[in-house]
């Protein structure tokens, strides 16, 4: 039996930390560009005490059940919509995650959606290195203004969803002299230590904002959260901003919006069925599309892979890991009975 089986190549910093520990791990072998297939983790399961994934591996009752001496679940990213955790806590398996590291880097990427979508920079770029650039144009990629521009009108912004990386989008905007519009499911206390944040309603915020960024996390209630009766309620001159899981926007709502020009534009870096995009998505002019980058800093993914590791290492251990997002497993006899073997 080995220790802790790693279902892709995490940063070195992380796999260190498991050799200084010196654990018996195994790393998935596979290509960069590849992940394992179900049949793949769940032989790695079946060896291992403890399991660390990625957001793209699906960790269904069938891989939990695999191994009754499983000790937990790390996961290397800060979402955790990839684990059916209900039925890791029901089995008595703890599963963790890697909050706060990738806050800062998050929200930067965010902007920088914001920043490439509004002045069309990707294809300007396109147009450059297309040898196309013959002369100055007056009319030549004209975009939107994010800040106040030369007509001093304050933009607005709207962010859904105000945990640690909403309110990171916030504190950049406030450099933009935006006035920020907020919605969360928790209610408008989340904006009470927060100057210049005011809290809306999703409709309010969607027919007001110039540019929107979904900043929650997926659930049951964020699912579809923005539709086609959402996109609706958006002006035609606004832009909408993914980084946090892409079914929290119907996709396909998304693309007829964009092609009958409903919303001006779309800056996204996760999919409703990552890696694929909905159809029509990929010919449009009005979007700048990222292959889920958010975190991809190097600093930032070494020390997720250091918090991962910590985490695995804490569960091997049979103690209570940092961060575990279903702390109350600890309580059940479930979990307890794993902890005899
Ligand atoms: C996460 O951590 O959930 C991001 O999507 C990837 O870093």
């Amino acid at each position: 039996m080995m220790d802790i089986y790693v279902t892709r190549n995490i940063r070195h910093e992380g796999l260190d930390l498991l050799k200084q520990a010196q654990t018996r791990f195994q790393v998935w072998p596979g290509a960069e560009n590849a992940g394992p297939t179900k049949g793949e983790i769940l032989q790695g399961v079946g060896q291992a005490r403890v399991l660390l994934t990625l957001l793209t591996e699906a960790i269904d009752r069938d891989i939990l059940t695999a191994n009754p001496r499983l000790l937990g679940v790390a996961n290397y990213a800060v979402g955790y919509n990839n684990i059916d955790v209900k039925a890791a806590t029901a089995l008595g398996i703890p599963v963790t995650n890697t909050p706060g590291v990738l806050t800062e880097t998050t929200a930067d990427l965010t902007w920088a959606l914001l920043m490439a979508v509004a002045r069309q920079v990707p294809q300007s770029h396109a147009y450059m290195v297309g040898g196309h650039f013959n002369i100055w144009g007056p009319n030549l990629f004209l975009g939107s203004d994010v800040g106040p521009g030369p007509c001093g009108k304050q933009k607005t912004l709207g962010i859904v969803g105000f945990g640690r990386i909403g309110q990171a989008v916030y504190r950049r905007a406030l450099g933009f002299n935006m006035r920020i519009l907020v919605f969360a499911q928790r209610g408008p206390e989340v904006v009470a230590d927060f100057p210049g944040a005011t809290f809306a309603s999703l409709e309010q915020l969607l027919r007001q904002s110039d540019f929107v960024t979904l900043q929650c996390s997926l659930s049951e209630k964020t699912k579809y959260l923005i539709g086609q009766n959402e996109l609706a309620m958006m002006k035609p001159t606004a832009y909408l901003i993914n980084t946090s899981r892409g079914p929290v926007v119907d996709e396909a709502a998304l693309v007829t919006a964009l092609q009958k020009n409903r919303i001006a534009g779309a800056g996204l870096d996760v999919y409703e069925e990552e890696p694929r995009m909905a159809k029509g998505l990929a010919e449009l002019s009005n979007v700048v599309l990222l292959p889920h980058i958010g975190s991809a800093t190097t600093e930032t993914r070494g020390e997720m892979a250091i918090l991962a590791a910590r985490n695995a290492l804490a569960l091997l251990r049979k103690e209570r890991a940092p961060n575990t997002v279903n702390p109350e497993v600890y309580e059940t006899a479930a979990y307890q009975k794993r902890l005899q073997d």
